[in-house]
């Protein structure tokens, strides 16, 4: 098994370090190699995903991944930016089932800017295609209006554009997680306004049908967007287009009051997958020791699970961190009061603590 790690920018060196740090005392066989990406490349090669970072993560069977974003870098060109990293490699790997569960554990219900009630012990999976939409449609980009609201004015356009086959391989990966799950979809759209949405739903349609023990529901994204902070827990599978999936995930992120556990999944049709932490390269704590590891740690737990073919161990993993917050340990962005505040590398320790732990009782 070889896993390409790219720490990136911001916290990302710390966090991941962390996860490695676990990843080591499960006693696998994997070989890792290392590489820069986002504004770290950038500085050191000129490009936010050098041809390097690329090579090694193509001949990887995961990438685990850090974060990537430097507001020095906001003023460069928008092909040479850190976030273009991430467009990248999900594009050349063709990673396109992005896969972000919102879980809220019940001892950090607190943390919601929600009423407890509503969250405590929430869990949706958000699957969001990566490699289509408005993010990559052609053709982009400005030019002097011929027509519209008003002709011979400059405008800025972008295409919205999905083929059958890529909305049927994401509705695939969504209606095999609801299996192991609650079995209901959700569809997210905005079909009353936009053909491709209309298509969309109608290709959901057609897909659900081979999956009759799966309920599957059909909702506008304005709405979803406030039934998620009015019931979220109504919701198992959501799956949508990436832009719409971009805003959705982030909301369902907060909702959990801690974006700073929330790993995430991203697959090809080979099971190769990035996995990084929801969260971003949090510039204004990086190299403070005191970001939160735990998201990166449950990313690599979904590593072991969806790409590497070890889910007893990813079990191990994600039993070790329920141990560690049942123990009160909790980094500054989850601290409540009576709860112990720890930083990065104790966060790691105790989870790897946990581990050793439950593999002497065995
Ligand atoms: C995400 C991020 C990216 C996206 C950015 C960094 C390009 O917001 O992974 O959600 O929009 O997909
Ligand atoms: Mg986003």
């Amino acid at each position: 098994m070889k896993i390409a790690i790219l720490p990136g920018d911001g916290i990302g060196t710390e966090i991941v370090a962390e996860a490695v740090k676990v990843l080591n005392v499960l006693d696998l066989d994997f070989e890792t190699g290392y590489a820069p990406v986002g504004g770290v490349a950038y500085a050191a090669h000129g490009h936010p995903l050098p041809e390097a970072t690329l090579t090694l993560a193509k001949q990887a069977d995961a990438v685990l991944f850090g974060a990537v974003g430097d507001w020095r870098y906001d003023h460069l060109a928008r092909a040479l930016r850190p976030e273009q990293a991430i467009l990248g490699l999900r594009r050349h790997l063709g990673l396109f089932a992005n896969l972000r569960p919102a879980i809220c554990h019940e001892q950090l219900a607190g943390a919601s800017s929600l009423k407890p009630e509503l969250v405590a012990g929430l869990d949706i999976l958000i699957i969001r295609d990566s490699t289509g939409d408005v993010y990559f449609g052609e053709p982009r980009g400005r030019r002097v209006a011929t027509d519209g609201h008003f002709p011979g004015q400059d405008e800025g356009y972008d295409t919205m554009r999905y083929s059958r086959p890529e909305v049927e391989r994401v509705a695939h990966v969504a209606f095999e997680a609801a299996r192991r799950r609650n079995r209901r979809v959700t569809s997210v759209d905005k079909a009353n306004v936009l053909e491709t949405s209309q298509f969309w739903r109608d290709v959901m349609t057609d897909v659900g049908r081979q999956y009759p023990d799966v309920a599957l529901d059909h909702m506008y994204v304005d709405n979803a967007a406030m039934q998620l902070v009015k019931a979220p827990k109504n919701f198992d599978v959501i799956v949508t287009g990436n832009l719409f999936g971009d805003i959705l995930s982030d909301e369902a992120a907060m909702l959990t009051g801690s974006i700073g556990m929330l790993p995430s999944a991203t697959l090809n049709a080979s099971k190769q997958g990035l996995y990084e932490p929801s969260h971003g390269s949090a510039p204004d704590i990086a190299g403070k020791g005191i970001a939160n590891p735990l998201a990166t740690i449950l990313s690599a737990a979904m590593m072991l699970r969806f790409s590497l073919g070890q889910p007893e161990a990813a079990d191990r993993i994600e039993a070790a961190v329920r141990q560690v917050l049942a123990n009160g340990l909790r980094t500054a962005d989850i601290y409540s009061e009576g709860t112990t505040k720890v930083g990065t590398a104790a966060m790691g320790d105790a989870v790897v603590a946990a581990l050793m732990r439950e593999t002497a009782v065995h």
